[in-house]
């Protein structure tokens, strides 16, 4: 039996500690992060059930860090690190061989370089397979709405990113053209480089999202923003949304307003296994994880217990290496969700019929 530990946090402070404290829906937000700042770390389950197609069995256990992404970005960062070293080292007393750093934990400060040299056990972001299940359901979303990624505009927003720069890197490569969105122009410049040296033919870099959004035909949104930065009228007709960040960079509000707009989570992936219980409800149908998680577990199912992914920069190597995992162990991308719900045949049929009705409009209007 292999065995790996997953570090996650509160993403909205009510919400989530409201599930285990009730009290807690009727408290203001900031005197709930107050009460988490001085909560320790703690085990929140047991994850079994496990199996791999080789055989290879897992169990694991998940590690609450009670710290919001709000509280992470603004306490100091040893602080912050030592409180997610003390995670990694519950993992590792419960006898995990590689510790997985879920959300925020790998996006602060040096994507857990310092995290890793004071844990007892090996770390990795899950970035690697969350760049390869990202690319893999925006472009197969894409096709589902009738389009190929080579007629595509594409847009990455939080392109100067651990995970951004890497997709831009691989969807650059074959869409028709590409834009880049961040919030720093040199640091844009050097991964628009980048993009154009990895065979992308149009490559442009911008710190204005909406300018990037408005003719992208695909769009893979990852940035460590704390609030939404997609918004309902910043989208063209007929756009496919892969919204990899937690918390969520698509504001809610496109559910309702852009009918014509599909918009899914980035990396939900099955987990092999015939009864594989997280036990631990963070949204999912059963059965299925995060990527960052799905790469923890593969990682100690293959045996590899190594900090594979870490710091700020995911190789086109490491992403590759972690799709041949998942393909030899059983991982594979799961359906799509949308808001919390599940993606179907139908919904992908409404948004087409609603993206043909809004340009028809607009070409009427125009
Ligand atoms: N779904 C999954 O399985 C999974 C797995 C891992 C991580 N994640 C999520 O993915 C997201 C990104 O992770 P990462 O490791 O790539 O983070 P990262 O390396 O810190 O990159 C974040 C990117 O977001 C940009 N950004 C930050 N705040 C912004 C704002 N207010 N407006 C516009 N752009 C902003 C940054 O720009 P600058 O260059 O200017 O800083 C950077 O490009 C996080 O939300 C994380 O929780 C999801």
């Amino acid at each position: 039996m292999k065995r790996f530990a997953f570090v996650i946090h509160p993403i909205d402070a009510r919400r989530d500690t409201s599930r285990k404290y009730p009290i807690a829906r009727y408290l203001p937000e900031r005197l709930i992060e107050f009460g988490l700042k001085f909560t320790s770390p703690a085990k929140v389950s047991h994850i079994t059930g496990i199996r791999a197609k080789d055989g290879a069995e897992a169990e694991g256990w998940f590690i609450a860090c009670p710290l919001t992404p709000r509280q992470m970005l603004s306490l100091p960062l040893d602080y912050v690190y030592r409180r997610i070293t003390e995670a990694c080292r519950i993992g590792a007393d419960l006898g995990a061989g590689i510790v997985g750093l879920g959300a925020f934990t790998s996006v602060v400060g040096d994507g857990g370089v310092t995290i890793a040299a004071n844990s007892p056990i090996p770390v990795t972001t899950g970035n690697s397979y969350t760049v390869a299940t990202a690319i893999e359901a925006a472009v197969d979303a894409n096709e589902k709405l009738g389009r190929t990624l080579a007629e595509s505009s594409v847009a990455v927003i939080g392109a100067t990113g651990s995970i951004g720069r890497t997709c831009a890197m691989v969807l650059g490569a074959e869409a028709k053209d590409i834009a880049l969105a961040g919030r720093n122009t040199s640091r844009l410049e050097e991964v628009a480089d980048e993009v154009r040296a990895a065979g992308g033919q149009s490559v442009s870099s911008t710190t204005d999202i909406k300018k990037a959004l408005e003719c992208a035909d695909v769009v893979v949104t990852v940035t460590s923003a704390v609030d939404a930065v997609v918004h309902p009228a910043d989208l063209k007709p007929g756009a496919v949304v892969c919204d990899v960040a937690r918390p969520r960079d698509v504001s809610v509000r496109v559910a309702k307003e852009r009918p014509d707009v599909l918009v899914i989570e980035g990396g939900v992936v099955r987990v092999p296994g015939d009864n594989v219980n997280f036990n631990f409800n963070f949204g999912f149908e059963p059965g299925t994880a995060y990527a960052c998680m799905s790469e923890t577990i593969m990682l100690a199912l293959a045996g590899r217990y190594e900090s594979f992914t870490l710091g700020k920069t995911v190789s086109v190597e490491q992403v590759r290496e972690t799709q041949n995992m998942a393909n030899r162990l059983g991982f594979e991308l799961a359906g799509y969700r949308s808001f919390e719900r599940p993606v179907t045949e139908d919904t992908i049929a409404r948004v087409r019929q609603a993206a043909a009705d809004a340009a028809l409009s607009r070409s009427s209007n125009a």
